[in-house]
């Protein structure tokens, strides 16, 4: 007898000592299952007690409830300790999160600078009442040319170096002017619209040259359209899209085809006053070319010379941008350069 309540001290000393060492819920439990388990030291010890006599029972039995009940509050008061502890922890480890210091880290686009130029032209003459004209980049010699007053073996067809294709007469367009005759055809009189868009030239690339960039064109055809309703509208223009009455334009004779008279429109310098490396220090910019429609380019576009008049004209819109936005080097504009882009 005296064996049996040794061992019961024994469980009860190993017991104490083994749970106060535990450091985590998982050894506690591995501990408690060994001692306390249906298959345990402490249920071991019950067998024996079970061959033991009545008077023996009678001392063992309550002993042995005693340690069992001990034991089973111990475990149960560390399981608790062990639980608080990793709460407390798990409550520091996240104790220097600050949900309203999180930062999504998501980043801005920006649109093109060949985009915003292009809106900053729409909503100018979309307010002047023009619509926005689109046509095809690959073209029909008829529509690049012939329509345009330029027929086969003239030699304005050598002014722009042409990309050919495959197809015998197909070609990407080299000007916009294309679409004056797209328009015209739609057979919707009185025309005002601008046709922003791209068009290519076998050209060699260097800063300033790329086989493709952009231009706006603009065609307004009605009755009695003259030189004045082009300036007018080309005035207008110039002081909405850098934000400024004070800009003037000027006027030199010039040679295109599909209109007469034609000339070339530049704009004051409006960088500088005095003459600055963007003007090459002749305080004006070269904007492009216009004029009169050619009574021959209205008839290919199905419209009646001697009823209707009308002016075009043709700006480049990869140089205004390159002004614009400061780019020194066209190919920047056309390289899906994220670090370039980012600056827009
Ligand atoms: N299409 C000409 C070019 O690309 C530019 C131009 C000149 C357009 C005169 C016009 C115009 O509409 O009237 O060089």
């Amino acid at each position: 007898m005296k064996n049996v309540s040794i061992e019961f001290e024994k469980i009860r000393n190993q017991a104490k000592t083994l749970i106060n060492q535990a450091q985590n819920l998982t050894t506690l439990e591995t501990i408690r299952v060994d001692l306390l388990g249906r298959k345990g030291k402490l249920a071991d010890l019950m067998v024996v007690l079970k061959d033991l006599s009545i008077e023996e029972k009678r001392t063992l039995g309550p002993l042995a409830n005693q340690v069992k009940t001990e034991l089973e509050e111990l475990f149960q008061q560390k399981k608790n300790n062990l639980f608080n502890d990793s709460l407390r922890q798990e409550e520091e480890h996240y104790a220097g999160f600050d949900v309203t210091a999180y930062k999504t880290g998501h980043k801005k686009g920006s649109l093109h600078p060949y985009t915003q130029l292009t809106q900053k032209n729409i909503a100018i003459f979309t307010s002047l009442g023009f619509k926005i004209s689109d046509g095809p980049e690959i073209e029909t010699e008829f529509y690049n040319f012939e329509a345009l007053n330029i027929p086969e073996s003239h030699p304005a067809r050598d002014m722009q170096d042409t990309f050919w294709i495959d197809v015998p007469g197909m070609l990407l367009r080299t000007h916009t002017s294309t679409v004056q005759i797209h328009t015209m055809q739609e057979g919707n009189l009185p025309i005002a619209v601008i046709t922003p868009g791209r068009v290519y030239r076998q050209e060699a690339t260097d800063a300033s040259h790329d086989f493709m960039f952009q231009q706006l064109e603009g065609l307004v055809i009605d009755k009695n359209i003259s030189m004045s309703h082009l300036l007018g509208t080309l005035k207008t223009w110039l002081h909405l899209i850098f934000n400024r009455n004070d800009l003037s334009l000027r006027i030199r004779p010039g040679y295109f085809p599909f209109v007469e008279p034609g000339i070339e429109v530049d704009v004051t310098c409006p960088f500088c006053t005095s003459g600055c490396s963007t003007c090459k220090k002749t305080g004006w910019i070269e904007m492009g070319g216009a004029g009169l429609i050619h009574p021959n380019v209205l008839k290919a576009g199905g419209i009646n010379p001697e009823i209707y008049r009308g002016f075009a004209f043709g700006f480049g819109m990869t140089r205004l941008a390159m002004l614009i936005y400061g780019i020194n080097d066209i190919r920047l504009l056309h390289s899906n350069d994220k670090e370039f882009l980012k600056q827009f």
